[in-house]
């Protein structure tokens, strides 16, 4: 397998695992070199505009349309079906998935959180979490509902695509394009993370409006795989997502057997780590959508279908401000997690692992015992915020929780609590 990556975001790349598989001057020649076969896989409309169309060429040992028929695969855990009854509008925060006792891979360890829309409507987004302690083996999975942004908590993952290898770890983000077969192996065993499942519009890097031309996730950060292939036969099985639920087919071989491929329908990681943070060096905390990694635009300008957002290491310096993230209630519906150390709006309760889903208007904020310590802190010097990453799945909306995670026993159903404590400050003058 080739070591390496490509990098920039959505560029049109091209890559050869064999020199002189792609071909020159034409994407579908009468013949391919060393008899391999053209395929396209377009991830956009034909006729969406330059600029956001995205589709790749793959040369490849057989066609994406070799394997035996579908039947449907039992894995109830995961799955679109978003409660359709009335939605609390509580707060609502888990503990983290428990890891699995028996042998789970990725896609058995799939968990099912919350979600809006749906695939039919190619709108909304799926939450999901991972649970899993060994690799596929002899099995692929595809998502035709969405592209999967994966977030791992614990444990490295070793994905490899129809269009290469990425590997990834704790505070790196990956993507897998709707469609991209792939297989996870786990190289640390017990592996635990989250998987936002974008119906709509495809991620993209935010506009800077006057930010300017350099800062928050820069596009050289982004790297996509080299092609490698996997030359390999026997009985193997083709998981697919479609329309909520998952099939599966036999298949005597890889698919993961692209030899060379051209295009802008990839794969990417991204270190998280590597975002330029931007904030108030002046007074008051910015909105949070100053923090975005990605966004999928939905219809209406500026409000995303979802976007992802992260709350990494940062310095605090702003003056006569209550420097946490403060109290508020939003239109728009937030699944918070916690991949590294500790969320500075929060004093405990909210683990590495853990989540949180804040709705459509419901009031949050700090907790009672980090309003007193940031109400009463020296302002004189900054804070300096270290071993930190937490994220958000921001959605316009609103996030349906799934009934098994309402019912799960890590359910932290004494939430509301770490609010209870907040106390009675006000002094009116007298007279
Ligand atoms: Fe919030």
């Amino acid at each position: 397998m080739a070591a390496g990556y490509q990098s920039g975001f959505g560029n049109e790349f091209a890559s050869e695992a064999i020199p002189g598989a792609l071909p020159v001057g034409r994407n579908s020649p009468q013949k391919v070199a060393y008899g391999l076969y053209a395929e396209q896989i377009s991830g956009t409309a034909f006729t969406a505009p330059r600029r956001e169309n995205r589709r790749s060429w793959l040369y490849r040992i057989r066609p994406a349309a070799m394997h035996g028929a579908f039947a449907p695969y039992a894995q109830p855990r995961f799955h679109n079906d978003f409660d359709a009854g009335p939605v609390t509008p509580d707060q609502l925060r888990w503990s983290p998935l428990p890891l699995p006792q028996a042998p789970v891979d990725f896609v058995d360890g799939l968990y099912t959180m919350a979600g809006n829309g749906g695939p039919a409507a190619q709108t909304g987004v799926g939450v999901h979490l991972y649970a899993a302690n060994r690799d596929m083996q002899g099995r692929y999975f595809y998502d035709a509902d969405g592209e999967l942004l994966l977030v791992p908590q614990l444990g490295r993952l070793r994905i490899a695509t129809e269009l290469g290898v990425l590997e990834v770890e704790p505070q790196e983000i990956a993507v897998i394009p709707r469609g991209i077969r792939f297989r996870v192996e786990l190289p640390d065993g017990p592996s635990r993370g989250y998987v936002a499942e974008n119906f709509g519009a495809l991620l993209r890097l935010p506009d800077l409006g006057p930010i300017g031309s350099n800062g928050l996730a820069n596009p050289r950060d982004f790297l996509t795989p080299h092609a490698a292939y996997e030359d390999l036969e026997g009985g193997f099985e083709l998981i697919a997502k479609f329309q909520g639920h998952l099939w599966r087919a036999p298949i005597g071989h890889s698919p993961l057997d692209v030899v060379g491929w051209h295009g802008n329908y990839a794969p990417y990681k991204y270190d998280l780590r590597r975002f330029n943070t931007i904030g108030s060096i002046s007074y008051d905390h910015p909105d949070p959508s100053i923090f975005t990694v990605l966004t999928s635009p939905s219809d209406t300008p500026g409000t995303a279908n979802m976007d992802f957002v992260i709350f990494p290491p940062r310095i605090l310096a702003m003056q006569d401000t209550f420097r946490p993230p403060w109290f508020h209630r939003n239109v728009a519906s937030e699944f918070m997690g916690l991949i590294h150390g500790v969320y500075d709006a929060k004093a405990e309760g909210f683990a590495p692992g853990g989540a949180s889903l804040h709705n459509c208007m419901t009031g949050h904020g700090p907790d009672a015992a980090t309003f007193e310590k940031a109400s009463n802190a020296d302002l004189s010097r900054p804070d300096i915020i270290t071993d930190t990453m937490a994220f958000m799945f921001e959605t316009r909306a609103v996030i349906r929780p799934a009934q098994q995670a309402l019912e799960a026993p890590h359910r932290q159903r004494d939430y509301q609590q770490c609010w209870a404590g907040l106390k009675k400050h006000f002094a009116p003058p007298r007279g």
